[in-house]
């Protein structure tokens, strides 16, 4: 079992930071091998939304610009067995670099073809300010794993008040999920 970190968060401390390090530690605890993908890392820009609405991305799944990273990008997740998104809550929803990359993955793998199609996600937003945005940060990694086919594991959101018993929640569910357990309609 290979498990997908794909991270929104440019920062190397923090709150996400440390819900992502407990995530890291339940997958390891469940015996599988993690990888982690910082988006911030990668200058992936987002969607020229190609034509008059659809590129060329929606007949042969890959994007026309994929060379600033993103086919990099897709290739990993398209590889792994499982995914975790973890982002800031940025104004209510994922970080941008995470939706730049959503947002064009979305249309090259939408539907029940597309490489995310019946494979586990589970999502965790950190809300580190006011704590708001949270859910709305949340519904829209869900709408996106709906769009994909993705089957989503489980939802975990955290802000600084819940962080003492949210973290050991983020490593629960990291540890469940790498230990292959089914849930949702594939
Ligand atoms: C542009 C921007 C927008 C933010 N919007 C929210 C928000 O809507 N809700 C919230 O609780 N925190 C918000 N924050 C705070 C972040 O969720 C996060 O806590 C902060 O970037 C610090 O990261 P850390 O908590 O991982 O240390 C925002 C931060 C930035 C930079």
């Amino acid at each position: 079992m290979k498990v997908l970190i794909l991270s929104g968060n440019p920062k190397k401390t923090g709150l996400c930071e440390s819900v992502t390090a407990e995530i890291r530690q339940g997958i390891t605890e469940a015996g599988a091998k993690w990888e982690e993908i910082r988006l911030s890392d990668y200058g992936i820009e987002r969607c020229h939304v190609c034509g008059e609405g659809w590129g060329t991305c929606r007949s042969t799944h890959v994007c026309a610009f994929g060379e600033d990273g993103f086919t990099e990008v897709s290739d990993r997740v398209a590889s792994a067995d499982a995914v975790v998104l973890v982002t800031p809550v940025y104004w209510g929803e994922t970080a941008e670099t995470l939706k730049s990359f959503l947002d064009r993955f979305r249309r090259c793998q939408f539907g029940s073809e597309g490489v995310l199609s019946g494979k586990p996600v589970l999502l965790v937003a950190s809300a580190g300010g006011t704590g708001n945005g949270v859910l709305t940060c949340l519904e829209q990694m869900d709408r996106f794993c709906r769009h994909t086919g993705a089957v989503i594991f489980d939802l975990v959101g955290v802000n600084r008040w819940s962080a003492d018993y949210k973290r050991p929640l983020a490593r629960a569910a990291a540890e469940a999920l790498a230990s292959g357990r089914k849930t949702g309609t594939p």
